[in-house]
Order: C-alpha cells, then structure tokens, then sequence
C-alpha cells in the first residue's frame, strides 16, 4: 500500500538524507510533500528524479498526509508534531522533543522494534550517537549482561546541521590561509581542533547531549538503572560520528566471541584486522548504512569487560535511514 508522505525540514542537513534514503529504499509514497521555513519556499529539490518545490510550513500543511518525517528542531516538532497526529498522521520525530515521554516509543529498528506497535501517533527516532551505540550494546547484553557503559564521542561537524557542515569548511580555509576561523555555530573554531562541548552544559557538569546517551540508551534496551557515562566531543569531521566504547560485563565473554557476535549482528558490520591497519574510521563510512565497530579487545580496567570502537554514519543509520526503518515497521 502506498502512502502520502511529508518532510519536515527538506532543506537540511537530515532533510537532504531522507530524500536519499526514501528513494533508495523504494518507499511506498504516492506523493511527497517537502516542507521547511518561509525562507525555502518555492526552493526546487529533487527526488526520484522529479523536482518537488518546498513549502512553508503552517498548521494545515499535513492534511491527507500519512507519514511525516520531522527534522527541524525540537521547538518545531513541540508545535506541529500534534498538529499533524491530529490530522491523521503518523510522526516519525528526529528530534529530542518526545524521545523520553512515556507514551512516546524511541526506536532502533534492529534492536527494539516491538516498542514501535505501542505509539499513539509520535514515534521517536533516538539521538545520533545513542544509535550508533545500542546496536553493538544489544547483542552483547543479550550474550554477557551488561553491568556499566563508558563511551566517548568523536562527533562530525554535520552533527549539527547544514550551517555546521559550512562553518568547518571556511574555518578550514581561513586557517589554512593564516586568517581567523570565525565561530557562529560552535562555541569555538572547529576546524584543526576539538570542543568537548555538544548541546548545553547541566549544574552537574555533563552536557545534555551525555545526558541524552544515558537516558535513551536505558530506554531504548530496557535498563532504567544501567549506567552510562558518556564525554561527547566535537571533532573536524565533516559526517560520520566514532566512539570508544568500554562495558562492564555480568558474565566474561571472549574477544574472539565478541567479534562472532558483532559480525552477525544487524546493522553493524565487523571491521577488525588491526595487523593490516584495518578498523572503523569515519570517512570510508560516509553515506553507508551500516556501522561499523572493531578493535574489539578485554578491558583493561573494568572486568570483565570489553573495549571497542565504532563508527557511522549519524545523517544515516542516526538520522535518516533509521527514521525511515521506524516507518517501514508501521
Ligand atoms: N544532523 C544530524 O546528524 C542529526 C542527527 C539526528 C537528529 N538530528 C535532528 O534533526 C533535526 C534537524 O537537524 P539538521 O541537522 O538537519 O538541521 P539543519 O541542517 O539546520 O536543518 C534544519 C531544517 O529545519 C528547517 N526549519 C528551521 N526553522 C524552521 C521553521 N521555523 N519552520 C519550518 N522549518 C524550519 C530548516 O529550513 P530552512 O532551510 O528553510 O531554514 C531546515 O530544513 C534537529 O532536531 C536535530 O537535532 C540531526
């Protein structure tokens, strides 16, 4: 059965991957309605080979429209994602505005798809990294039992949208020709740097965005009481976020079964010969599907434990194909 579909925030960074992704995966869609600011009206953006013009969005900009995909902030998704339930359709929801309501389901298509047949209109799609990070925790809590979670974040500049992505390549080219990289987006220059500073510091000295990887990574696998300590970075890459993971264990598990059950797992793809320089790294993932986790060792200080590192492709498996999975469940 095909459907009337709409996106919320077409011109963006996910905007732009939801169009590939929908068309890649042959999405049922009799129509597509490509929805942004006034600022895009009129704007021409293709897809499937067919130029569809963007539209201001406004309250009456979802009626006949089954399925909408929103990718245009919180603030957005607080004002119209009710609207468009009201409507008649379903939202399938990229930002953090529903993902820890009750009655909202936050999904990963590989590991909790049973949440998705709950929801009441909304769907949440999960933060980028604490989607990268659940595929590789599921299976090895199905395996050992997780007990703890260590991670640090090596997010890419697009993370944080399409002005992101611009800003850390004048940044580059202003500091390559002896100028001054100038910071609008980010808090300081990106470019030839780090910032260990992603969404808004909290009184305890985490940052929302760690916030975000504690609380739905317990959601999403099930685990109110799991710990999650996460340190999220901003790094010069222009897309595909990386993270070195550390888990505690209820049970030992042998690196060599680790490797077993992360290369069969879905979603994931193992790339692990560190002898032939071989392991995840964030440009050959660029635009892929799948992600990719290695360097899977025991931990050295948690026990038992393991050690690895993964990356992929946040505008992807964290944003758009993730986004559309959700909806190919309903
Ligand atoms: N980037 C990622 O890797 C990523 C991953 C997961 C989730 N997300 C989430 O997805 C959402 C979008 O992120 P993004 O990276 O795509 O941001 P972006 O590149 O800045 O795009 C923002 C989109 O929202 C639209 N928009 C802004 N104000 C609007 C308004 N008043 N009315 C209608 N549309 C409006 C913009 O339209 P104009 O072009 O007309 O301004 C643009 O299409 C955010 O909630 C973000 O947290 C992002």
């Amino acid at each position: 059965m095909s459907c009337h579909g709409a996106i919320v925030g077409a011109t963006g960074a996910v905007g732009h991957d939801l169009l590939e992704v929908l068309a890649a995966r042959g999405f049922p869609l009799r129509s597509l309605r490509l929805l942004a600011s006034p600022r895009s009206a009129g704007q021409r953006l293709t897809f499937r080979g067919e130029e569809l013009e963007v539209e201001a969005l406004g309250p009456d900009s979802f009626r006949g429209i089954d399925v909408a995909w929103f990718s245009a902030g919180g603030d957005i998704s607080r004002e119209y994602a009710p609207l468009a339930v009201a409507a008649g359709c379903a939202v399938v929801d990229n930002s953090s505005a529903f993902r820890l309501d009750d009655s909202v389901p936050l999904v990963v298509p590989e590991v909790n798809p049973e949440a998705a047949k709950g929801h009441a209109g909304i769907l949440a799609n999960p933060n980028c990294s604490t989607i990268l990070l659940v595929l590789p925790l599921a299976p090895l809590h199905r395996a050992a039992g997780l007990r703890a979670v260590i991670v640090a974040t090596y997010q890419a500049a697009s993370g944080a949208g399409q002005r992101a992505i611009e800003e850390l390549r004048s940044g580059s080219r202003a500091t390559l020709a002896g100028e001054d990289a100038v910071a609008d987006v980010f808090p300081h220059p990106l470019a030839f740097n780090l910032i260990p500073h992603v969404d808004v510091f909290r009184p305890d000295g985490y940052t929302k965005e760690e916030d975000k990887m504690l609380f739905e990574t317990r959601k999403i696998l099930g685990l109110p009481e799991l710990p999650v300590e996460a340190t999220c970075v901003r790094v010069p890459v222009e897309r595909c976020h990386s993270e070195a993971v550390t888990v505690q264990l209820q049970r030992p598990l042998t690196v060599d079964a680790a490797r077993a059950l992360l290369s069969e797992a879905p979603g994931l793809e193992l790339v692990d010969a560190p002898a032939a320089s071989r392991y995840p790294m964030p440009l050959p993932m660029a635009g892929r599907d799948a992600v990719a986790v290695g360097r899977v060792r025991q931990s050295r200080v948690l026990e038992p434990g393991l050690t690895f590192w993964l990356s992929g492709d946040q505008l992807r498996k964290g944003a758009a194909l993730n986004a559309v999975q959700i909806s190919e469940l309903l």
